[in-house]
């Protein structure tokens, strides 16, 4: 990093520090292949191989008929003889290719799961504020389709560059060893077709960046599609949505056809330059042994030859788009992976390590100041302190930074200014896993595993057995709901937990909590919008899982957080008042203007469910 910095100031351009990330990225992903190194070189050897027993065949072709048929010395025993070492040639040629095939893939495929390994452990360490910057369909596309661009660098880039570099060369070996005239002349076509290749390379090129471009937008787009379903139907954006995906997929549809339509036009301007080399070929090489300058058999080698000359040169050409594409994603990749995480582990030497059943549980926000944007203010040299087994209720403004807060104590973001301490420590010093075992969250949307609802209680930690999880489910209130499942304990929750209420989903993270015991508890607005039967069990498990525990309460609704120790009012990243239900409601300030406004509300609700009562 520091290097880059360094180039950038010298020379003030930005082009020595794109190639020098792209050296970097290139160098980054080549490590990857390290490990495999003896497997290359054996690859390389059996190329080598496969290669020379597959060129020998022509030479073999050759001796056969000017050194036997055309004396006229032939047989049935020479015929089976040629024959014979012709078909072991066939064989070894295709053993070796076989070999050196799945060695290739093989590499490769490892390769490429390290990196995707690496990639994933990587993003699943960012902060939130990485995940604040980009598109969840991007980062799909680096992780499964980016990689898979980077395998075929390693298993078809690499493959061509072996297999056909020395497959060319060795063509161009045999050719002037069976005659010089003919082979300058076969070399000489090499700059016409260098020639082509590169006035084709370039618009290929943009042609296939262009069809990658509207691919990645159509997955984004297909990614943020499924995750706002819910939106989009309630909406009803539907039309509008498969107007857009429409124009999506047509523009991914003529970008492919562009690109495929170019690709044939360069292989059959190939294929038109290698037949005019063959036409040639034949002419002067006819010319030679009319004139029996040239023996038959050589020219047969050489047309033989000549066929293969183009095959490897086309190989290579199309391996180099392969590679540029390779490069974008290399670049692409290495964005990510030399993002420092920003949430840092503590050092060896810094850490405290305690374990949850240490925590007193007293909580010290110390001159807090944060802001997600640079330059931003969201919270004010916050000051709050809470003692162990405290009950705090957080209200405030949409927008006043309650949340926030809550972030800052889970260290999805880091504190810009000031401290947050667990029992005198600062949070940046607790590893991070013990951190989040001694903060326990529940959101209001919480989320929810594929997986069964045992799993997704225990969260799939084996240790916890199915009898502890049942128990907690049932000290929650939620046992009997679990129970009329279709599968009950064992009923297989889909991604957003599908089937399950919001408070259904809330009791569950509750269960949670009463299986890893945090000392601390947050919720965030974790009874809005339930029915009034499921608020009631969950107010009943909250106070159940909040006994002994310091927890911190952020709602909407006042009746939730009406008998906590102290409540909190937030407005503008600040603590504007504090105090009990009755201090607060004395001070006739912010609170006892929100208590009014939900009465009423609450009257008004009153009378709806009144009158709906009477109508029906
Ligand atoms: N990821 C983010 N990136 C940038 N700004 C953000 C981000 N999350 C929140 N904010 C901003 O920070 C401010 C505080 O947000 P926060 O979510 O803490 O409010 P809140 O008090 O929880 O509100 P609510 O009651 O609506 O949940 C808001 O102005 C919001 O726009
Ligand atoms: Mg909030």
């Amino acid at each position: 990093m520091s290097e880059t910095v360094v180039t950038e100031k010298q020379t003030g351009t930005n082009q020595v520090k794109d190639t020098n990330q792209k050296t970097s990225a290139f160098r980054a992903i080549l490590r990857y292949g390290k490990p495999h190194r003896l497997t290359f070189v054996l690859i390389f050897f059996c190329s080598l191989l496969g290669i020379a027993a597959e060129l020998s065949q022509p030479y073999l072709i050759k001796i056969a008929i000017d050194d036997h048929l055309a004396l006229g010395r032939t047989g049935l025993t020479f015929l089976i003889q040629i024959a014979l070492v012709y078909l072991v040639l066939s064989v070894i040629s295709f053993v070796f290719t076989y070999i050196q095939n799945n060695l290739l893939q093989y590499a490769g495929q490892n390769i490429v799961a390290d990196l995707r390994k690496d990639l994933f452990t990587h993003i699943s360490k960012m902060s939130m504020s990485f995940f604040d910057r980009r598109h969840s369909g991007s980062l799909v596309t680096n992780v499964s389709s980016d990689t898979e661009t980077i395998s075929s660098f390693f298993t078809q880039v690499l493959l061509s560059l072996i297999r056909d570099g020395m497959m060319l060369v060795m063509i161009i070996i045999f050719m002037f060893q069976l005659d010089v005239t003919l082979a300058l002349y076969s070399v000489a076509v090499l700059p016409f077709i260098a020639l082509v290749a590169v006035l084709f390379r370039k618009y290929l090129r943009e042609t296939y960046q262009q069809a990658r471009t509207r691919l990645s937008r159509l997955v984004a787009f297909i990614a943020e599609n499924l995750s706002g379903m819910f939106l989009i139907q309630a909406f009803h954006q539907e039309k509008e949505q498969m107007k857009q995906f429409n124009e999506q997929n047509g523009h991914y549809f003529s970008a492919n056809v562009r690109q495929i339509r170019s690709n044939v036009i360069f292989n059959r301007t190939f294929d038109i330059l290698g037949n005019i080399a063959l036409v040639l070929m034949v002419w002067l090489g006819g010319k030679a042994v009319l004139g029996s300058t040239l023996e038959v058999g050589v020219l047969y080698a050489f047309i033989s030859y000549i066929r293969q000359f183009f095959q490897p040169i086309n190989q290579i050409t199309m391996q180099w788009n392969t590679f540029q594409s390779t490069t974008v994603s290399m670049e692409r990749i290495w964005a990510i992976l030399s993002t420092d995480p920003g949430i840092k582990e503590p050092s060896a030497k810094d850490a405290v390590s305690i374990t949850s059943d240490d925590v007193n549980g007293r909580l010290d926000f110390k001159n807090v100041s944060f802001g997600y944007l640079e330059n931003q203010s969201i919270i004010n040299k916050l000051n709050l302190t809470v003692q162990p087994g405290e009950m705090i209720g957080i209200v405030g403004t949409t927008g006043a930074g309650k949340s926030t807060v809550i972030s800052l104590l889970n260290r999805f973001y880091d504190v810009n200014e000031g401290s947050i301490e667990i029992d005198g420590t600062d949070i940046r010093k607790l590893p991070q896993e013990t951190l989040h075992r001694i903060v326990g969250l529940i959101q209001q949307d919480p989320f929810l595993f594929s997986g069964s609802i045992i799993d997704n209680v225990r969260l799939f930690r084996e240790e916890v057995t199915r009898e502890q999880v049942i128990e907690a489910c049932k000290f929650v209130g939620a046992d009997s709901m679990i129970r009329r499942l279709s599968d009950g304990y064992d009923t297989h929750l889909s991604e957003r937990g599908s089937g399950l209420s919001a408070g259904e989903r809330q009791l569950i993270s509750f269960a949670r909590i009463v299986v890893f015991q945090p000392r601390i508890l947050i919720l965030d607005e974790a009874t809005a919008n339930l029915d009034s039967h499921t608020e009631q069990l969950v107010q009943d498990a909250l106070s159940t899982v909040s006994a002994g525990r310091t927890t911190i309460v952020i709602a909407h609704r006042l009746s939730t957080i009406m008998h906590s120790d102290r409540i909190l009012v937030m407005k503008d990243g600040r603590i504007v008042e504090s105090g009990t239900h009755q201090e607060l409601m004395e001070l006739r300030g912010y609170y006892e203007d929100l208590y009014q406004h939900a009465l009423e509300a609450g009257r008004e609700a009153v009378y709806e469910e009144r009158s709906r009562n009477d109508a029906g």
